[in-house]
């Protein structure tokens, strides 16, 4: 059975898409099959891999429209598929607010999936689409930014994942916390990590991800940075970090 992991933190902009890019893309040159689902109304994910959002999207699976297996898409790198959203995901939360399963859609549609590995990019938000993420997840990866408000919004994230947990999903672990964009020039980066540090222990992933010009221009070539710049320090921290998510795997 797949290892469901969903990448999020309702904070926006905290680099929750280039880390699912990137891990998905890693996690196959370790070997594994990897379904990448993009959750997020943006699109970011399926566009930072090129891969086309007019096909058949996470939209087409969530209502029932089609099947998981003729909905991925296969992206330039073997063994990393993609499915794809547009912006009509959006309407997708209150077309089945009503609905009985509404939390557990995605749960039913991953159930079976062939793969080693589905990493799941959420949108920046509680809303349905991430509670769909966090009951269909093992575990969850927390990108957080190493800057002042970086801590404010966890306790509403941890909270959620409570919920989940007692209603849904009993399971549901954290399987690490990121440090995303870090400047470690900053006495303040030394802060919040001292504090991510004390609150989430062994959990917090040993790699850095450092602020790198190289990962903010991949997306806007189709590519994870492994593949646009794989001497890049971003490139080299997210192979780690991989490395890292790899281990904790059960
Ligand atoms: N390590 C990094 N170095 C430099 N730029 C980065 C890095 N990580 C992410 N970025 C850039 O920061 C911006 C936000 O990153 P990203 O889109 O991954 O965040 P997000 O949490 O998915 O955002 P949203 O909440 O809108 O979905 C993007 O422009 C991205 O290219
Ligand atoms: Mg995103």
């Amino acid at each position: 059975m797949a290892q469901v992991i969903a990448v999020t933190n309702q904070k926006g902009g905290v680099g929750k898409t280039t880390t699912t890019i990137n891990v998905a893309y890693n996690l196959t040159k370790a070997g594994k099959s990897v379904l990448l689902v993009d959750l997020d109304p943006q699109g970011n994910a399926s566009s930072g891999l090129s891969v086309s959002r007019d096909k058949t999207t996470t939209r087409d699976v969530l209502s029932g429209k089609s099947s998981l297996k003729d909905a991925v898409q296969k992206t330039s790198y073997s063994k990393l598929d993609v499915l794809a959203t547009d912006a009509e995901l959006a309407t997708l939360e209150t077309e089945i607010a009503t609905e009985k399963n509404r939390a557990i859609r995605l749960k039913e549609a991953l159930k079976d999936a062939p793969y080693d590995v589905v990493l799941i990019d959420c949108p920046p938000s509680l809303g349905l689409l991430t509670v769909n993420a966090l009951s269909a997840a093992h575990s969850v990866i927390i990108p957080v930014q190493t800057e002042y408000y970086a801590l404010e919004g966890l306790g509403q994230l941890l909270e959620t994942m409570k919920l989940v947990r007692q209603a849904l999903n009993p399971h549901l672990a954290i399987l690490g916390v990121v440090m995303t964009m870090h400047n470690s020039r900053t006495t303040l980066s030394s802060q919040v990590e001292e504090q991510l540090r004390a609150n989430f222990k062994d959990r917090l992933f040993e790699t850095v991800v450092p602020r790198n010009i190289r990962v903010a221009e991949a997306p806007s070539h189709g590519k994870p940075v492994g593949e646009y710049d794989k001497w890049s320090k971003g490139a080299r921290a997210y192979k780690a970090l991989s490395k890292e998510i790899l281990e904790r795997l059960p």
